[in-house]
């Protein structure tokens, strides 16, 4: 039990009710140095046997896991992002599905610009690239997924079986990336389940910090286990896709769920009225 996990265990305020003056900098003063995470990919992505890597993920249907990927320091700026980001959470709770509380990209636009600078890592988008074996693109402004800290911080947050399906023309890609891990959490998932030929294979890993996890969304069955008391798991995800149209019924249908299951109705729907200035 730590200290942060007690502490994260009061009700959260939502953002909302945060004005802005005390608002948390997630990030430090200016004139501190922050590491330049493109450099830091490449740096590491350098000494990785990428053409293994990239067999294991084909191996594994659309799946790989590195225990060890980020750079140090640049998983010690996620950290303290995620920390100090803890007042602006969203709070869900899907009876039967997921109970937890998230962070949209465009809360950390403004607040933990960092994090939006190495979703756009050439070096790191080049090595998915070359993992994946198609051109990545970012997801699109209004989608508050394209990259989002997940909160596990009160007892029985969860996210039950599910594939991070993707509602666009193209295939998405999930980088999952390992933050805080103070928790029984673990990452269950089934391989195969989408190809008949092949027996589903099951697995289960944690998500450490610096670790991470690039999957298929629509291959990769998974799920979150339920957190315990006084426990603290924080997840970093990325979405890239192949092709970012979306017939307009499926962006109904995404903008609902992103508003129900994630990030409330404020963060998703104030950014797609034409002129209206979007807040945090
Ligand atoms: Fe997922």
């Amino acid at each position: 039990m730590s200290e942060q996990a007690n502490d994260i265990t009061l009700d959260d305020p939502s953002p909302a009710s945060v004005p802005s003056r005390q608002r948390p900098a997630a990030e430090p003063a200016a004139g501190a140095m922050l590491p330049n995470p493109d450099a830091c990919v490449a740096e590491r992505t350098a000494r990785l046997d990428s053409k293994q890597l990239r067999a294991d993920f084909v191996r594994q249907d659309a799946f790989l896991h590195l225990e060890d990927f980020l750079a140090p320091e640049v998983t010690a700026q996620l950290v303290a992002s995620a920390r100090a980001l803890v007042p602006q959470i969203n709070r869900n709770y899907l009876p039967g599905h997921k109970q937890g509380g998230s962070v949209s990209r465009h809360t950390i636009d403004e607040l933990a610009p960092f994090i939006a600078e190495l979703y756009r890592s050439k070096a790191l988008i080049g090595w998915l690239e070359q993992m994946c074996g198609e051109k990545l693109l970012v997801s699109p402004d209004s989608d508050p997924h394209a990259y989002a800290l997940y909160y596990y911080t009160r007892q029985g947050d969860h996210i039950g079986w599910h594939y991070d399906t993707s509602y666009y023309d193209g295939r998405r890609y999930t980088l999952l990336l390992g933050v805080i891990e103070e928790s029984s959490c673990r990452l269950d998932y089934e391989l195969h389940t989408r190809n008949a030929q092949v027996p589903d294979e099951p697995g289960s890993v944690q998500t450490t910090p610096g670790g991470l996890v690039f999957f298929d969304g629509d291959k990769l069955r998974h799920r979150i286990t339920p957190a315990g008391a006084n426990e603290m798991r924080v997840s970093l995800t990325f979405e890239y896709v192949t092709d970012p149209g979306m017939r307009p019924w499926l962006r109904f249908i995404s903008n609902m769920k992103d508003a129900v299951a994630y990030f409330g109705f404020r963060q998703v729907f104030k950014r797609l009225v034409p002129g209206q200035k979007p807040r945090s």
